[in-house]
């Protein structure tokens, strides 16, 4: 008889944000002429820079000739991109991180739910509250918690609250753990973190022997100087980070599928029989053996990215979503509501206004203003009263939101 694993069984509810489109899709069955305004989920709506388009039509033509067809490519990325991103993203800021350091992949949620192919079972594992859900599912699919309780928080993870209360900045684990995620610029909260806070996590893991996952997939829309955008910024996180980055919200690749993670030569954890082992190694080995690397074209789109071209074209559409953000922001504001975030980062958190629950307010803004937002607490028992409105959306829908949620507040 066939055994699944029973894991996903422990699993509270749909992925949170299947679970919003089924209820956006009831609604609008429901109500077939509303004009629905979607804030829920960060998917861009902008069209990929011109410098990008223009690589991989360049790409798909030399995959139409012999001479310059290509096949299987390099499981770790192609060397041009690797190269790319090591000089652009990393030596001109000043970060010593290695070309062969870079692994392409398709995705930071996958590589974020993937590298656990790499860790121990018996780790304790600590994760921000409210958290990017695929952090905390993937580690319940892997069998390393326990059921959750009747707040969606699972038994065997540490949670770290993250509050109007205490500024967004979590307190140090209490316990020592052995595995962190940290995302930065946040999702959800949209907040980012200074160099301090950032010092105080890496000293942290090295003090403790744990190690950082650092999603950096926001980085790019950090306009202020003094926020660091690679947690290799901070002395000592080549020991103990790694870092996760994506084309998805810097270039519009949601849909095209490019992203990368860096693990440090440096980083090593010691085996059971008291032996370092590389991380770098074990990620290679993962990667050769589990995956085949990212389509020829798409890469090529990718490096397109740090053409001189691709990177002014990026900076407006980083722009672009910024100032939705703003519009957000202050259009919330103006009404009395609370608000966090979308500064540095494309999402908008607030408070949900007379004390609603989370689902209450996204029921309440669906209805009574044709709004799809994202309730807190899909991202954690902590975000309960909280909401997430995403700047991705074109600029027309933004306005017209604010218009709609100041309507309602009135
Ligand atoms: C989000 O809305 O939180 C993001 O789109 C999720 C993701 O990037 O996977």
């Amino acid at each position: 008889m066939t055994a699944i694993n029973e894991n996903f069984l422990k699993l509270k509810a749909g992925y949170l944000f299947p679970e919003i489109g089924r209820r956006v899709n009831a609604f609008v069955e429901a109500n077939p002429k509303a004009k629905v305004i979607k804030l829920g989920i960060g998917d861009v709506t902008e069209p990929l820079p011109p410098a990008v388009i223009e690589a991989m039509h360049k790409a798909l033509d030399e995959m139409a000739s012999r001479e310059t067809f290509k096949g299987y490519g390099p499981e770790q990325g192609y060397g041009f991109l690797r190269d790319a991103i090591a000089k652009h993203d990393y030596a001109d800021r000043g970060v010593k991180v290695n070309a062969d350091e870079i692994f392409i992949s398709d995705g930071s949620k996958c590589d974020t739910g993937n590298i656990l192919d790499i860790l121990g079972n018996d780790n304790l594992i600590a994760v921000l509250d409210p958290v990017y859900p695929v952090y905390v599912d993937t580690n319940v699919m892997a069998g390393h918690t326990g059921s959750a309780d009747s707040q969606g928080r699972y038994q065997g993870l540490v949670y770290l609250p993250v509050t109007a209360e205490n500024d967004f900045t979590p307190e140090l684990p209490s316990e020592p753990v052995d595995v962190i995620y940290l995302c930065y610029p946040n999702n959800p909260t949209g907040v980012v973190a200074t160099k301090e806070t950032l010092k105080k996590w890496v000293d942290y893991a090295i003090e403790n022997k744990a190690i950082i996952l650092y999603d950096a997939a926001y980085e790019a829309f950090i306009t202020d100087s003094d926020i660091p955008r690679s947690i290799y910024e901070i002395e000592g996180a080549r020991d103990v980070a790694i870092e996760f980055r994506s084309f998805s919200k810097t270039a519009g690749f949601t849909g095209t599928r490019c992203a990368f993670t860096v693990v440090p030569k440096t980083l090593t954890v010691k085996s059971s029989a008291g032996n370092d082992v590389s991380l770098h190694q074990l990620w290679n080995r993962r990667q050769s053996t589990k995956f085949n690397g990212v389509s020829y074209v798409i890469q090529k789109g990718a490096e397109a990215v740090y053409s001189e071209a691709g990177q002014q074209q990026v900076k407006e559409l980083v722009s672009f979503y910024l100032e939705n953000a703003r519009l957000l922001r202050e259009g919330l504001e103006k009404v009395g509501i609370e608000v966090y975030g979308g500064v540095n980062a494309p999402y908008v958190w607030l408070k949900t206004p007379d004390e609603l629950g989370s689902w209450e307010f996204f029921d309440h803004l669906l209805e009574k203003a044709h709004l799809v937002g994202t309730p807190g607490s899909g991202f954690g028992a902590a975000g309960e009263g909280y909401f997430r409105l995403s700047a991705f959306n074109s600029r027309e829908n933004v306005e017209e939101a604010v218009k709609r949620i100041q309507k309602l507040m009135e």
